[in-house]
């Protein structure tokens, strides 16, 4: 594995996935990353990808330095061939460039702007990285994936040991727009299990064709529950309209009422969580978001064994 931004990046997803159980039923520790450094760079905020891939790193022996770069650097230019005589004092080819030189690992945050689609599912920030660093590229949230979450997730549905579990990918409310990267990223690793997998949300809140393409699409989000064994909710604003929060009649907040339509189904997110807006406070306490953010250690420590392996 040269680099980590999407499955398409991982040669064998299922031996990764593995990687990440075998973490979970007995961590360990080991020196492969002595005398290495990680370097963190973050656009955005974060709590658990900040945390988590610093400890896998720290697992592995390695040295970590972190840029909030957003708030502790210089302003940044995306575009090529600009004339910089405005806000923006550094162009992200030079920083990258410089940052990559002090790591050997180069791990970054770039969320979507919600603002230009296309821009955004070009991934114009993370292919600057890819295009620019000198050393492997960790994505912890672009603007259209969100690789680690997802490899933490299947490790975690896996995990469950339910066979064959009924997976529904489900729409959940949100007072602010959020980006498709959970949804869209979730989409691409469950073809990697033995799973049913349903896709509820209301109209406009349709995915983009090339994640959503092949799956069940419901509209029904109480028939969709019926008999599921996993509830996956994450909320996501229109890729028709672009980053818009279209009206929903509804109430999609996932309720115990509504857990109880279920096989008993174990409720996942991602975290951070609106609680009493996404899901009750009764649906969250009995789940499994604690052990879904402590396996993100789990998950960074994997994926960055695996890039270490080949430097
Ligand atoms: N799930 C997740 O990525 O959490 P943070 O945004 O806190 O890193």
């Amino acid at each position: 594995m040269k680099n980590f931004t999407s499955i398409e990046d991982v040669p064998n997803p299922k031996g990764l996935i593995q990687d990440v159980i075998n973490l979970i039923d007995q961590s360990n520790h080991s020196t492969i990353g002595k005398e290495k450094t990680l370097g963190m760079v973050f656009f955005n905020p974060s709590l658990r990808t900040r945390l988590s891939t610093q400890k896998a790193a720290q697992n592995l022996g390695m040295e970590v330095i972190v840029l909030n770069i957003d708030k502790d650097a210089w302003n940044v230019e995306f575009e090529d061939g600009t004339t910089m005589d405005g806000d923006s004092q550094e162009h992200i080819r030079d920083a990258v460039k410089v940052i990559s030189s002090y790591c050997d690992l180069l791990a970054v945050r770039t969320f979507a702007s919600l603002t230009n689609r296309q821009q955004d599912y070009e991934e114009r920030e993370l292919q600057n990285f890819l295009k620019h660093s000198s050393v492997p590229v960790i994505s912890m949230e672009s603007a259209t994936l969100h690789p680690l979450q997802s490899l933490t997730d299947m490790a975690t549905i896996v995990h469950t040991n339910i066979p064959k579990p009924k997976v529904v990918l489900s729409w959940a409310p949100h007072p602010k727009p959020l980006p498709q990267a959970v949804a869209n990223s979730f989409l691409e690793w469950v073809t990697e299990l033995q799973a049913e997998v349903v896709v509820a949300h209301p109209k406009g809140y349709e995915l983009s064709e090339k994640f959503a393409a092949g799956y069940k699409v419901t509209h029904n989000q109480q028939e969709a529950f019926k008999n599921a064994d996993i509830i996956y909710a994450k909320n996501w604003s229109s890729y028709s309209d672009y980053g818009a929060r279209p009206a929903v009649e509804e109430n999609w907040t996932i309720t115990s009422e509504l857990m109880q339509k279920t096989n008993q189904a174990q409720f996942m997110h991602c975290l951070p969580i609106r609680r009493n807006v996404v899901a009750t406070d009764a649906v969250i306490d009995d789940s499994l978001v604690y052990q879904q953010a402590k396996n993100r250690e789990y998950a960074a420590q994997a994926v960055i064994k695996n890039l270490l392996e080949v430097l």
